[in-house]
């Protein structure tokens, strides 16, 4: 029987968020940060502190968290190792007028860890990384069209192709084609309706699904018989599936990646790598900014990427998702709910599921089921975010508060009063593919 909770109290979150709806458009800095992707009136609107695993709101509420930054933190937050070598640099200073070792250094390390990896170019966030990526292969082949598949930032050349595409020209919107993942006819079916003009095929090697049928082979082979360059977007997998990234798991190496995320532990630093023949292009296409190769972030770099080497922290990483994954699943099948609920993917980053009676998202169910986590001190979203300081007792923890929900899940489906259930307000997505 799950234990009923009360809601609790969150006084200097709301006084904040009172604060900042009148002075910050949108309240947030970044939507997937903003209150509409939790239970609004049950979770916390600000985190003031982590350490480790966990974090702590700005009423001092504890919880293990499951969104980590919304991915960097792999090694964990307030990291030892991490914070020496960032107060070690902060003492010598974080810009320059000129550039700083650590650029080549990092550089290096990264031509040694990713097999696509001739030369590098640093950016402060994953869509920097995107962009150029995306500018580049159009420079190299004097193409204007993108193919992508995923989420791939904030810039017009592809958040035009979302919902969330307001100020973004027609012009520039009609440049980006999506396609569908595990679906090679969709990818054939551009080139066939554009062809000699997509310049570049960007996609997210996986994330919750893995590729069927050699789908990254067969994207491959059709980019470059199209004459297009591939891109993979490791955003997200890269530092996580494997120190070289979904290109090392999965044995096929794209033209360019884009790494960002896990790269600093946090920092904001992002990475272009590739093929010397198409990255020498740099030259001369424009990337260039302030805070490139900003010295604090180049530091954490480093660290982040021994520590995760000498470690060898993934294998705990993905031990840890996949206690919780398995875990999660046996209790949805004890309760006879995995028609609407389950959890997928692989364990550096598994999602949980939730469907309705028709088959599709529901999101009163996530709503009502991370509702109840946040109740129980479990900070999460439906993706669950794994790093290296995840111990056994958090997954133990975790599959409590899980089996919980899940109890609170099972009673409301037979009741059929899932919304009445549901102390805030629904979670809506962030964006919509168009
Ligand atoms: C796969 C992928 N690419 C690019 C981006 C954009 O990165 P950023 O938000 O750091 O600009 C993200 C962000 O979530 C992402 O998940």
């Amino acid at each position: 029987m799950a234990t009923k909770l009360k809601k609790q109290d969150n006084p200097k979150s709301e006084k904040l968020w009172a604060a900042a709806e009148k002075i910050i458009p949108g309240g947030t800095q970044t939507f997937s940060k903003g209150p509409q992707q939790y239970v609004k009136g049950v979770a916390p609107k600000y985190i003031q502190r982590g350490k480790g695993s966990h974090v702590w709101d700005a009423d001092g509420h504890e919880f293990v968290d499951f969104v980590l930054g919304l991915g960097p933190v792999i090694l964990g937050y307030a990291y030892p190792r991490v914070d020496e070598a960032i107060a070690k640099q902060l003492k010598d200073g974080i810009a320059f007028p000129l550039m700083h070792p650590l650029e080549v250094e990092l550089s290096q390390k990264l031509v040694e860890l990713i097999p696509s990896a001739e030369m590098v170019r640093f950016g402060k966030n994953g869509s920097d990384a995107t962009a150029a990526a995306v500018r580049v292969s159009r420079a190299h082949t004097k193409r204007d069209k993108i193919a992508c598949c995923g989420y791939h930032g904030w810039q017009d050349w592809f958040i035009g192709t979302t919902t969330r595409n307001l100020g973004v020209p027609d012009a520039v919107r009609k440049l980006t084609l999506p396609f569908k993942y595990n679906d090679i006819d969709s990818l054939k079916a551009l080139f066939d309706q554009n062809p000699g003009q997509i310049a570049a095929v960007i996609l997210e090697p996986t994330l919750f699904v893995a590729p069927k049928d050699d789908f990254l082979k067969k994207v491959k082979e059709l980019a470059h018989k199209n004459g297009a360059v591939l891109i993979f977007d490791e955003v997200i997998t890269g530092f996580r599936i494997a120190l070289g990234g979904a290109q090392e798991y999965f044995g096929v190496t794209p033209d360019l990646s884009t790494f960002g995320k896990a790269l600093g532990n946090g920092m904001p630093i992002s990475a272009i790598v590739g093929k010397a023949e198409i990255m020498s292009k740099f030259n001369d296409v424009f990337f260039s900014f302030t805070a490139g190769g900003e010295a604090l972030s180049l530091a954490a770099s480093l660290a982040t990427v021994a520590e995760l080497q000498e470690k060898k922290a993934l294998k705990h990483v993905w031990a840890m998702g996949d206690m919780l994954r398995d875990g999660y699943n046996a209790m949805a099948k004890d309760l006879k709910l995995e028609a609407s609920t389950r959890m997928i993917g692989y364990g550096f980053w598994p999602e949980m599921e939730f469907n309705g009676k028709d088959g599709k998202h529901s999101f009163e169910i996530q709503t009502l089921v991370t509702q109840e986590l946040i109740k129980r001190g479990v900070l999460t979203r439906a993706g669950m975010v794994l790093c290296y300081s995840h111990t056994p007792e958090d997954i133990r923890k975790t599959l409590a508060a899980q089996g919980e929900a899940l109890e609170i899940l099972r009673d409301a489906l037979k009741a059929g009063d899932v919304a009445s259930r549901l102390e805030g307000e629904l979670i809506p997505p962030v964006i919509r593919a168009s």
